[in-house]
């Protein structure tokens, strides 16, 4: 069997909380330049150091208002609020950085594709070929809301656009041929304009005509992200997706998904290594496994119970604030129809007897994400585990300190991984694509 080289991914957020919703409090957290671009190009230097594939932004186009039907505990504890437009930050990372890919989140149901792979393409000469686009079709009411609309439209409805978007943006981006620029001076040529073509795309939703303003980019079009969970979602990361992002607590859940997912692939003609399959993982390391863990407690310790109520109340979309955090979770009935995700949410903690409060701010410390605590060694064993068992490619690291997780995790347990055969030493390519096919 071919030797399969580990992706790592760094996920991002403008904002105090990634997963880890008490992890801006920790004394180790840098928060006061939240709002600085000096955050932004430190993190992406210390994640080219430790030769990551990339690191992306994931996004909310709101602020949650479930809880208490208000943003008072989400905005004042410091929960998962994006602060700043990524758009408008990568390019800076791109100023700092060489290889690194660079990714956002972009909404297919909120943007028009002209506008997208306008800005894309842009960004991807600008990094010279490291770009990468977390697309989502979006769930949120809120969301819908700050764009003019009074719901989100139906799964199917938006899956349908989705595909569209990708179609009318693949088609915008191919609408310039390579070499359609030529500079020439002296003999006036600009542009072949014979090598430059109208888009002339129309679908049910979507209709562009173009040529794309931007000429051809480094990577022809960016590396496509996606992380639907859904069937319709899966499908459409199938056909689409070159880094699929998932969320799974236990091992054989990974390895059921990246087995499904690989097949579905091929339904869609492709070789199931054009695509990485990442979860998502938090670290929280330490010198020796007691030092780790008494880490894992402290910063554990530091969710707000309120923050995490509040966030089970946007992860579900019901308003838990009448709720006693007190009460045993056994004894809460929630409305039909959101039983599913309560359960699967405050998953297994109902078991142990767990009262809201508590299994809200355990939800909050991962949002389901496996927390591995331990020494670099121990953290490298399990990564190297579960990558070589098939139930993934590489992983998708969220930080539980910002940005001491991540510099903790390139000077430690990189080394291991490189010394242990499975991690890039260095960057064999230039561009983002060329790193996820090494
Ligand atoms: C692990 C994971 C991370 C996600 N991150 C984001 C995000 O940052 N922003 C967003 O708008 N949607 C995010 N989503 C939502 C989706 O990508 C997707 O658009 C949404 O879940 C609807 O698809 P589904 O019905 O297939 O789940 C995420 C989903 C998963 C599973």
């Amino acid at each position: 069997m071919a030797r399969r080289n580990m992706h790592l991914v760094a996920f991002l957020m403008t904002g105090p909380t990634c997963h880890h919703h008490g992890a801006w409090r920790h004394p180790e957290s840098e928060v006061d330049n939240i709002l600085d671009p000096t955050r932004y190009e430190h993190i992406a230097r210390v994640l080219e150091a430790g030769k990551f594939d990339a690191l992306f932004f994931a996004d909310i186009l709101g602020i949650y208002d479930i809880y208490g039907k208000s943003y008072d505990t989400m905005l004042g504890r410091g929960g998962q609020v994006c602060l700043l437009d990524p758009a408008v930050i990568l390019p800076m990372m791109a100023r700092v950085t060489e290889r690194l890919g660079l990714g956002l989140t972009y909404s297919s149901t909120f943007n028009h594709p002209y506008q997208i792979a306008r800005m894309l393409g842009t960004l991807d000469h600008l990094s010279r070929g490291r770009v990468a686009w977390n697309v989502v079709a979006s769930t949120s009411t809120l969301e819908a809301q700050n764009f003019g609309m009074t719901e989100m439209p139906g799964r199917a409805q938006r899956y349908d656009r989705a595909d569209e978007v990708l179609e009318a943006c693949m088609a915008l981006w191919n609408s310039w041929e390579e070499g359609a620029l030529v500079l020439d001076k002296k003999s006036g040529i600009f542009a072949d304009a014979s090598k430059v073509h109208y888009a002339d795309y129309e679908g049910q939703w979507i209709k562009t005509r173009g040529p794309l303003t931007v000429p051809r980019s480094p990577q022809g079009h960016p590396v496509i992200m996606q992380a639907g969970s859904s069937e319709r979602g899966r499908d459409f990361g199938a056909r689409w997706g070159e880094i699929i992002f998932t969320l799974q607590h236990q091992k054989s859940d990974m390895q059921t998904f990246y087995k499904d997912f690989k097949g579905r692939m091929q339904k869609f003609g492709r070789a199931p290594e054009s695509c990485v399959v990442l979860p998502s993982i938090d670290v929280v390391i330490g010198e020796t496994e007691a030092i780790a863990r008494e880490r894992a407690e402290y910063v554990n310790e530091l969710v707000d119970t309120q923050l995490g109520m509040a966030c089970v109340s946007g992860q579900i979309g019901i308003d838990l604030s009448q709720l006693d955090p007190d009460q045993p979770l056994t004894d809460i009935q929630v409305e039909q129809g959101s039983r599913g995700s309560f359960d699967v949410i405050l998953q297994g903690t109902a078991a142990e007897g767990l009262t809201l409060g508590e299994a809200a701010r355990r939800f909050a410390t991962s949002e389901l994400c496996p927390q591995l605590v331990g020494t670099p060694e121990m953290i490298a064993d399990r990564l190297i585990d579960l990558f070589q068992d098939h139930a993934c490619d590489g992983f998708v690291l969220t930080p539980t300190t910002f940005p001491g997780m991540y510099e903790q995790f390139c000077k430690t347990v990189v080394p291991i991984l490189q010394e242990r055969g499975v991690f890039r030493k260095d960057y064999a390519g230039r561009t983002l694509r060329e790193h996820l096919q090494d």
